[in-house]
């Protein structure tokens, strides 16, 4: 059994794609073993997208990542870390493969409704950041 962390951040949230998204993952036999909502701050962002603090587009992803509520949840089953990236779909939602989340839903390569932890040591390290 693996665990990883998923976002719906806050274009999927004002769009009203939340319960959409979650019920994908949870037809799929993912189990939730943890859910919250909440608004991620500067420093949260920072914290999450490490990563990606200082490339060109960190400012507005902050920015983006920020705006408005977001819905953290940890996802636990066989494979999942791969399992929920093949259904959440590559990350330019233009280029995304139809029936994939982003695929389905999104235009962009930032506003892109889902983030889903892209390893182990990263779904490790970002549940603790959003679940501590
Ligand atoms: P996510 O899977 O959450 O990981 C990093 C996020 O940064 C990504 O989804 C996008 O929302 C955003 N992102 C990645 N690449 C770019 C880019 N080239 N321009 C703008 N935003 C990006």
């Amino acid at each position: 059994m693996q665990k990883t962390l998923i976002l719906c951040k806050p274009d999927a949230v004002s769009r009203g794609l939340s319960g959409e998204i979650i019920s994908r993952f949870e037809k799929k036999g993912l189990k939730i073993t943890a859910l919250k909502m909440l608004r991620v701050t500067p420093e949260l962002a920072k914290k999450h997208y490490a990563e990606h603090v200082g490339k060109e587009f960190y400012p507005s992803l902050e920015e983006y990542i920020t705006s408005g509520d977001v819905i953290a949840a940890v996802l636990e089953g066989p494979e999942a870390i791969s399992v929920v990236r093949l259904l959440v779909g590559p990350t330019n939602g233009i280029v995304a493969p139809a029936g994939t989340i982003r695929g389905d839903y999104s235009l962009s390569n930032q506003l892109n409704l889902v983030h889903a932890s892209d390893s182990p040591a990263s779904a490790e390290r970002e549940i603790t950041v959003f679940f501590s």
